[in-house]
């Protein structure tokens, strides 16, 4: 039996020339939970072809979406780009992952901290109720070099602030935090550098983060990945070392882009 489900694709949307995101037709009976990546690709010379992507739809949605980087050189991005609508998209059937809410321990602030297409597991997570259940103040950092790297920034200052169903709690609970570094913008510099000199907590007007109130998911490049792990453990917070053992932060590993 196919690992993969074949999926049709509804949308596509190019952010600019090297962003853009795909939604899909979803199998009745694909099961994930919100921050979880599948792998997903197409067929080349006979053979499937895939990556591991987030998931970025929330898991009620009934369709599934994806947000990709487009790399020149890339051997499934350099294809993926021009994908059309009605094209087949396969995606694997059993999505993992590290970024769930399960493993992290209770806490106040949950910190969802990346960078480019790092953001997608938290546009999922976003909109999961059970995260804002959780948390008393959900806190989304998003590190591009330009302001047109911001994708999706439409989404957190217009479209969930007046979400029927998530408006009044996206208002009391969720602070989103784009930050440029190679544009003029209201926040900029890297998120490592706004966590070390203490601006990112002057910005959202929360403490610095301590083990005691503070939980984070991490989805960026490796060195980002790694600069970030490195605070977080200079803040005495401990990493979940592997799935299913819950703790102060996580980390998604499969992530490449
Ligand atoms: P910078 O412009 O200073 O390199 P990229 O597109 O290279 O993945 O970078 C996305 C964003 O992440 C950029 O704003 C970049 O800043 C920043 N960034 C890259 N590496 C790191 C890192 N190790 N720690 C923190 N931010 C990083």
């Amino acid at each position: 039996m196919s690992k993969f489900h074949t999926e049709t694709v509804t949308h596509v949307h190019h952010w600019n020339d090297s962003l853009f995101s795909i939604k899909t037709t979803r199998d009745a009976g694909l099961r994930f939970r919100n921050g979880e990546f599948a792998m997903i690709g197409i067929m080349v010379d006979g053979k499937p072809l895939m990556r591991a992507y987030s998931i970025a739809s929330p898991n009620y949605e009934e369709h599934l979406e994806f947000f990709s980087i487009k790399v020149q050189d890339g051997p499934l991005t350099s294809r993926l780009q021009h994908i059309q609508v009605g094209d087949e998209l396969m995606v694997s059937k059993k999505p993992t992952g590290t970024l769930v809410l399960d493993d992290l321990l209770p806490g106040k602030h949950l910190y969802m901290l990346s960078t480019g297409t790092g953001l997608a597991p938290f546009l999922s997570l976003s909109r999961d109720p059970d995260v804002y259940e959780a948390f008393d103040k959900i806190i989304l950092c998003h590190g591009v070099r330009k302001v047109e790297d911001l994708a999706y920034r439409d989404m957190f200052e217009a479209t969930l602030p007046n979400d029927e169903l998530f408006g009044d709690w996206y208002n009391e609970k969720f602070i989103y935090y784009p930050t440029v570094t190679r544009d003029e913008f209201r926040y900029t510099g890297r998120i490592t550098d706004l966590m070390t000199s203490g601006k990112l907590y002057e910005d959202i007007g929360l403490p610095p983060m301590n083990k005691d109130d503070d939980r984070a998911m991490i989805c960026g490049s490796m060195p980002f990945n790694a600069d970030i792990s490195k605070i977080l453990d200079g803040y005495g917070m401990t990493v979940s070392p592997r799935m299913g053992v819950p703790a102060d932060y996580l980390v998604e590993r499969a992530f490449v882009g």
